[in-house]
């Protein structure tokens, strides 16, 4: 290891010192009479020379020690130097180095656990954030970067989340009463709506830690999208109110019917059988409605169980343009069907897809203009899958429509599908047993020129 130059007046010290006792022994000697002149002189220079060395190359062993203590705190481990002439600090620099090993070991295990620390957090599906006395970020999970976006760390949670109730609850939750003791409540809970689209419905569950934890964090916020839940919840109450509406309308007009014909009525044939034919047509209306919520019900059921069976699709479409064929030739629409011959089976439940092209095909011809043709065009997608698209020339479906088309009960036309004995329901059975068969829905529509509903299911 090259040295550097030791600085001249240390050196000069040194030897003086190492010097002085010789020194004073000769001049002592020669004062005495033991030694003359001369001797003395050479004696001396002798001394001098031999003590330069040796002060010299001990000194040289001395700063290599210094460097190499010094070095021990750099990331890399240095070369033990040789240290001869300086014999005690060759054991010391060995202990120096043990020591700075076992600390180097040590600084190791802790960023080891400073990291799965973080990688449990990041582990964690919920949001989660951890804040210190100050109300400080001090850490967040992978979750919570991803509902929040960028997390800005260290600085206040209000950069962050920035609704007043949940501020004011977490600063109940962190500053301690004027008897320096936090309030005996350790746990909040406070919901919040995060703005954005879509706006999200969030219950952030706050607790504050026992202690100080050695990053300094102090609360807890863990954060729980409960939108999915809200939505649904709405959903179920929607459902309930729209299910009793639709049969609302034909039980009032049941009851009006039957007022009618135990009074005014009573003794007119004519109009008996006119009032019990449109009580007929009311009732069969309900009838189909309850079908429809029973199929629907019974399909959400078993969505998650996926069918297993191989339908031959040319079959279904056939038996389907059979039943349909009355009500297109009274609305004078042609059904044509074009029929790839390499179609390969589909993987799914038979009576099931038959309800599905059924309700495209009744769609079709229902909102079909007359004297069109409603073109079923069944092909393999790939080496997977297959695909069916039901087309119309009808009036189309505006595009603000088309997200909503399968929800329950949702009409573009209301009046217009009551009037054609629609429930609302044909395309929310058809999404669902989409999904359980793990298909595809797809609706393309001109408005003016017609629609294309297209089904892709897996192939067997
Ligand atoms: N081919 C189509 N052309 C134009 N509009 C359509 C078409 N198919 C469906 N729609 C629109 O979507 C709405 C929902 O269709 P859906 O099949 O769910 O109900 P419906 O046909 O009214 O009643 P049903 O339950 O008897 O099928 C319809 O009311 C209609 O407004
Ligand atoms: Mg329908």
């Amino acid at each position: 290891m090259a040295g550097q130059p030791l600085p001249f007046r240390r050196t000069l010290s040194a030897n003086v010192v190492a010097l002085a006792p010789s020194y004073a022994a000769l001049l002592a000697l020669h004062i005495w009479g033991g030694l003359a002149g001369r001797p003395a002189l050479l004696a001396a220079a002798g001394i001098t020379v031999v003590t330069v060395l040796l002060v010299q190359r001990y000194l040289g062993s001395l700063a290599r020690f210094a460097r190499f203590v010094s070095e021990l705190s750099d990331v890399q481990e240095p070369v033990m130097p040789r240290l001869s002439f300086a014999p005690a600090t060759e054991e010391l620099a060995a202990a120096a180095a043990t020591l700075a090993m076992g600390w180097r070991r040590q600084r190791a295990a802790i960023d080891d656990l400073a990291a799965s620390a973080q990688a449990i957090v990041d582990g964690l599906p919920d949001p989660l954030i951890a804040l210190d006395r100050h109300r400080r970020i001090v850490r967040s999970n992978i979750a919570a970067r991803r509902l929040l976006g960028v997390i800005a760390g260290e600085r206040d949670l209000s950069m962050t989340l920035r609704h007043p109730e949940l501020l004011d609850a977490i600063d109940g939750l962190l500053k301690p009463g004027a008897d320096g003791n936090f309030p005996a409540a350790d746990q909040i809970a406070v919901e919040i709506v995060l703005s954005g689209t879509p706006e999200r419905d969030v219950i952030v569950h706050a607790r504050r830690l026992p202690r100080a934890a050695a990053d300094g964090s102090l609360a807890l916020l863990v954060l729980h999208d409960t939108t999915a839940l809200r939505r649904a919840e709405r959903m179920r109450a929607d459902f309930v109110a729209n299910a009793s509406h639709e049969l609302k309308t034909p039980i009032a007009g049941l009851a009006g019917f039957i007022e009618t014909l135990r009074g005014p009525a009573r003794d007119d044939a004519a109009a008996r059988e006119r009032f019990l034919g449109i009580m007929a047509e009311q009732a069969d209306r309900m009838r189909r409605l309850v079908d429809d919520l029973l199929m629907l019900s019974r399909i959400e059921q078993h969505e998650h169980a996926r069918p297993a069976g191989a339908v031959d699709l040319a079959s279904v479409l056939h038996g389907v343009r059979d039943l349909l064929q009355l009500k297109a030739s009274a609305r004078q629409v042609a059904v044509e069907l074009e029929i790839d011959d390499a179609l390969p089976k589909a993987v799914g439940d038979h009576d099931e897809l038959t309800i599905v092209f059924q309700n495209l095909i009744d769609n079709a011809l229902k909102y079909a203009r007359a004297s069109t043709t409603v073109k079923v065009t069944a092909r393999p997608l790939g080496p997977d899958h297959v695909s069916v698209a039901v087309s119309d020339e009808g009036d189309g479906i505006a595009a603000a429509h088309l997200p909503r088309l399968t929800e329950r009960f949702y009409r573009v036309d209301n009046a217009r599908s009551r009037q054609l004995g629609g429930t609302g329901l044909g395309l929310a059975i058809v999404k669902h047993v989409v999904s359980r068969h793990r298909g595809r829905l797809e609706i393309q529509s001109v408005p003016g020129k017609g629609s294309t509903f297209s089904v892709t299911l897996p192939a067997a």
